[in-house]
């Protein structure tokens, strides 16, 4: 059975591992949110790819035989790094699904809501490029959010005030679909539909995320393991006890079976939960 690591700044990435427990639930997770630095889409890129090479190394050192960088931020910033420095295991990542949605827009017209070191970032600026210009995109850093997904406060009036500012160019621009690019967001769904109506396609690529990780499973040959008690491991920068109780609040998938443990941890101490 694998050990995978998903990764993110903080809370966000729960919702890749939902996907994964949901799709590949044969395999032993470890999810290391570094709450302590959260948010990291306000930070310097320097910082930002540093900081994500020294998580997925303690990661590698720690067993994990695959890790999701579950934080579009840091994939911006780092994967190359990290898939440079850290060869034998598949590295997988997450960047704003702006391929799919210009595909998918009737009018041409869609919004981005993303971290601002994601929007300024030159991996995402180079996949701008690849599309036809036919499709307008409106990008807005969604500053301010992430503090607020952190600490619970998903259906809270100051939450909802903030979004509605921030998704406001994108109505003003008669957008009919938004790319969530960021993994905090999916957990602001409710107030997104309902600011936006149901008739704006959402486009979040937590689904496509997970297929590639199990087709790097396939290609690297890691096993999955249909019996036996499987664990998740919740370790946080910051405090572990919280990071437990927002999983138990956030997660969709069925956990009831599984062996979960967590930990307020250092990078050091990441292999404590083996
Ligand atoms: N969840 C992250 C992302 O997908 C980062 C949020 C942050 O720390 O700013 O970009």
């Amino acid at each position: 059975m694998a050990l995978i690591g998903v990764f993110d700044s903080g809370v966000g990435g729960l919702s890749i591992l939902d996907e994964a427990l949901r799709q590949l639930p044969n395999h032993d997770y470890l999810y290391f949110a570094d709450s302590a630095n959260a948010p990291y889409g306000e930070k310097p890129p320097e910082w930002i790819a540093q900081r994500s090479l020294a998580v997925c190394q303690s990661l590698a050192e720690a067993g994990c035989q695959a890790i999701v960088i579950a934080c579009n931020t840091a994939t911006a910033e780092a994967i190359q790094r990290i898939r440079a420095e850290l060869k034998a295991i598949p590295i997988i990542g997450v960047e704003p699904g702006i391929k799919p949605a210009a595909l998918q827009s009737q009018k041409g017209l869609v919004g981005v809501l993303a971290t601002e070191a994601t929007l300024k970032s030159d991996k995402f600026n180079a996949l701008l490029a690849t599309l036809p210009g036919d499709c307008r995109f409106i990008k807005q850093a969604g500053e301010g959010l992430v503090p607020l997904i952190e600490s619970g406060q998903l259906h809270a009036s100051e939450t909802a005030a903030l979004l509605a500012h921030h998704l406001q160019p994108m109505r003003t621009a008669g957008v009919d679909t938004l790319v969530l690019g960021c993994t905090h967001y999916p957990f602001l769904m409710p107030l997104i539909l309902n600011q936006l109506g149901s008739s704006v396609l959402i486009v979040d690529t937590s689904e496509a995320v997970v297929r590639q990780l199990a087709r790097q499973l396939e290609v690297h040959r890691i096993p999955s393991e249909a019996s036996g008690r499987r664990s998740l491991c919740l370790l946080s920068t910051a405090d572990g006890a919280r990071l437990h109780s927002m999983a138990m609040q956030l997660l969709r998938s069925d956990i009831a079976e599984l062996s979960i443990d967590f930990k307020t941890v250092g990078l050091d101490q990441i292999s404590l939960c083996r």
